[in-house]
């Protein structure tokens, strides 16, 4: 029954990640507002990756965090729902000579891994594709992957709850002067045609799950970190 109303995460919606011409300008067009060395620190930090611990990262895109986590851990399960990421993450781990991702073409509400199996979850800049009740759908399967203890990194950007049309306007503006026209009309689809919710919402479908809410910043006026942990 389930099945016949299951939202399809692999349409795109949004910023077309099946493009290779978008897939191509990510990383750049990232550098242009993103730190992403502190990020990756940051996720790191959080996740506190060993060589026998197992790590999921959902929605890869180009695979920089896969990469990262890969030379620390045991194993990183890589998955996108985009092909054309896919491929091209897949072609970096290879020139960095990464071997221990595994990629898969699937995403938050198909992915198939054993319950309590892996000890971290990384979801940066995706979960905001999905509707908020799927986004629930997704988090109870991240809670259920994950084994006791093991944490979530999540990292989106999310709706303040006060004044949000003053901060997303705002914003807007920033990214324009950060990365010109392509970068203004990248942000307005973000928040015309994807997903992302308030802070309040998050914060409720989060610990809703049974996960645990151990740190949380805002940074940038809309993004969010919030590092959650599921209990022993
Ligand atoms: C903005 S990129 C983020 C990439 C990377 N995690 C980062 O932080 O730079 C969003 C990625 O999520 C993927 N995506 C969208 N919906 C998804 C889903 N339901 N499950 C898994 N990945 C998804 C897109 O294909 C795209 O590669």
């Amino acid at each position: 029954m389930y099945q016949e109303w299951r939202y399809n995460e692999f349409q795109q919606i949004g910023k077309d990640y099946s493009s290779q011409e978008e897939v191509d300008v990510y990383d750049p067009s990232h550098d242009d507002f993103r730190d992403l060395k502190s990020e990756i620190k940051e996720a790191k930090e959080w996740l506190a990756p060993t060589t026998n611990s197992k790590i999921l990262d959902i929605g890869c895109g180009t695979g920089n965090f896969s990469i990262q986590l890969a030379a620390c851990c045991e194993k990183v399960y890589a998955i996108d729902v985009s092909e054309t990421m896919l491929k091209f993450a897949q072609a970096k781990a290879l020139s960095n000579k990464v071997n221990n991702i595994s990629f898969s073409h699937t995403g938050y509400l198909n992915f198939e891994l054993p319950e309590n199996h892996v000890a971290g979850v990384i979801s940066s800049l995706s979960l905001h594709h999905l509707p908020d009740f799927w986004k629930s759908v997704a988090l109870n399967r991240i809670f259920n992957v994950l084994k006791p203890g093991g944490r979530l990194y999540l990292y989106d950007v999310v709706i303040p709850d006060q004044q949000p049309n003053d901060i997303i306007n705002d914003f807007i503006k920033r990214q324009e002067k950060r990365g010109g026209e392509f970068m203004k009309e990248d942000t307005i689809i973000h928040f015309k045609e994807e997903y992302s919710t308030f802070d309040w919402i998050m914060k409720k479908l989060l610990t809703d799950t049974g996960l645990i809410i151990k740190g949380e910043q805002f940074s940038d006026g809309v993004f969010k970190k919030y590092l959650c942990e599921k209990p022993k």
